[in-house]
């Protein structure tokens, strides 16, 4: 039993070698044949996270969807997972709008979100047929408007609503309050304005609303105040009108040892519940549920593996250890001061006596991956595994210092596949034009 049991995904177990192994792979031969930086996901819990939440939603808000947003980690063959397992997709740019479609989508499971979408995104998203656009501001629906009436189409639309109603997160990662850049507040009926705009276009359908709280969110006691809000927009709108409520994703992941999100079916039962009351409550017929969940999908399935270097004991202050990637594959520390607890994978039960900073390569004083990381004592070679990595960290990737994004790998069962390439510094170079 590993400390890190709630964090590493479920399949994790260290090997008669003291190896830690991922879906039935061996960490320290992938990192050998694959190279480092290297993501490695456990498929299985992937495919079950999100069977997990189709099943929590058939439960408690039969009828509703379940619409994984892509940005989390939108690499095709993780699409592919979530197109087999019957969800549909949340994508907010072109982008990500492009990789859903080549990972098969049926463009009628794809929501198009996002608060600048330009002429070109709307173009593409209503060429290919999206079920659903996630209209955020009047000039949207302006535009919106223009592109449907020149294909003689009728969008279906949801309008995205800020509640006003703060959940307990990062300031960087709340997005429920009317001091957003996203979505329409109630306050200065800004979101009547936006129904009226939806409903006076002969080429829109209104069929309801969307209100994204906030991400890593562990307190579901946001969920109440905001449906109550939302009911009561939906009666002044007009009673019965609202037919769908998409109340987007949020729930946090373990991080660390002591981090104890709430379960899948937990939240699924916590937003159902609040929108179901607060709709009973106002008299509403109920409405169809939406939950764009991410994070909590992709989380928990992935870790990151690098290899130390340089380490640095600097005599009554600290000890460095550099390791060879950093805040191009992993940003969240730096970004949010996110915490992590790593470990070695190729002494995977070996006591953590020590404690070192652990540190990226860049040419950043702020590139710290884990401030205090409490690890055995290491030695140059060993191969760090940062759990929890699964999302938000290869698709906030970058390229800075010319480092190559890592290479992807899918273990399930014992057999790994590579799903993404590692970067070649050609790769890097490919689209300067001298
Ligand atoms: N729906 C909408 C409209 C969103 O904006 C988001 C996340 C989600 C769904 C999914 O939320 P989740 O279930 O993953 O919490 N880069 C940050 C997270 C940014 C979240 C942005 N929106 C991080 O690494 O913590």
């Amino acid at each position: 039993m590993l400390a890190l049991d709630q964090v590493l995904p479920p399949s994790a177990t260290v090997t008669s070698q003291g190896h830690l192994s991922v879906g039935g792979c061996d960490l320290v031969e992938l990192a050998e044949e694959h190279g480092t930086p290297l993501v490695v996901y456990d498929a299985g819990a992937l495919r079950a996270m999100a069977r997990t939440y189709r099943e929590a939603v058939a439960r408690h808000a039969p009828g509703g969807e379940v619409v994984y947003a892509s940005k989390a980690y939108f690499g095709l063959a993780m699409l592919g997972i979530i197109r087999e397992e019957g969800l549909s997709v949340d994508v907010a740019s072109g982008g990500e709008l492009h990789a859903a479609l080549r990972a098969g989508f049926d463009p009628a499971r794809i929501h198009l979100h996002g608060n600048n979408k330009d002429a070109h995104e709307v173009a593409a998203a209503l060429d290919a047929g999206v079920g659903t656009v996630v209209v955020d501001n009047l000039h949207e629906i302006a535009l919106l408007e223009r592109e449907a009436a020149a294909r003689g189409i009728r969008q279906r639309v949801l309008l995205r609503i800020t509640p006003g109603i703060s959940p307990s997160t990062h300031a960087h990662i709340a997005t429920g309050q009317s001091d957003s850049k996203f979505g329409f507040p109630l306050a200065g009926r800004m979101a009547h304005a936006g129904v009226e705009a939806v409903r006076r276009s002969p080429h829109l359908a209104f069929e309801g609303i969307h209100a994204h709280l906030g991400s890593q969110l562990f307190d579901l006691s946001v969920y109440r105040p905001a449906a109550d809000v939302l009911a009561g927009f939906a009666v002044e709108v007009g009673p019965g009108d609202i037919t769908t409520v998409d109340i987007g994703g949020g729930l946090g992941i373990a991080y660390t040892a002591d981090d104890r999100p709430p379960s899948v079916d937990t939240f699924v039962e916590t937003l159902a519940e609040a929108v179901h009351d607060a709709w009973r409550a106002h008299g509403l017929p109920l409405p169809r549920l939406v939950t764009e969940p991410g994070r909590s999908i992709a989380g928990r399935a992935g870790v990151t593996l690098y290899r130390v270097g340089a380490i640095k004991p600097i005599e009554g202050v600290r000890t460095y250890a550099s390791v060879d990637g950093g805040m191009s594959d992993l940003l969240r520390p730096m970004l949010y001061g996110a915490v992590y607890e790593p470990l070695v994978a190729n002494r995977a039960d070996a006591e953590p006596t020590e404690v070192v900073r652990l540190v990226g390569k860049h040419c950043e004083s702020s590139d710290v991956l884990v401030g205090e990381a409490h690890l055995p004592p290491l030695e140059v070679g060993d191969l760090v595994c940062v759990p929890a990595t699964g999302a938000y960290g290869v698709s906030m990737a970058s390229n800075y210092n010319g480092q190559r994004r890592p290479a992807v790998v899918f273990c399930e069962n014992g057999a790994s596949r590579v799903v993404t390439r590692r970067e070649t510094y050609d790769d890097i170079i490919a689209r300067d034009v001298l």
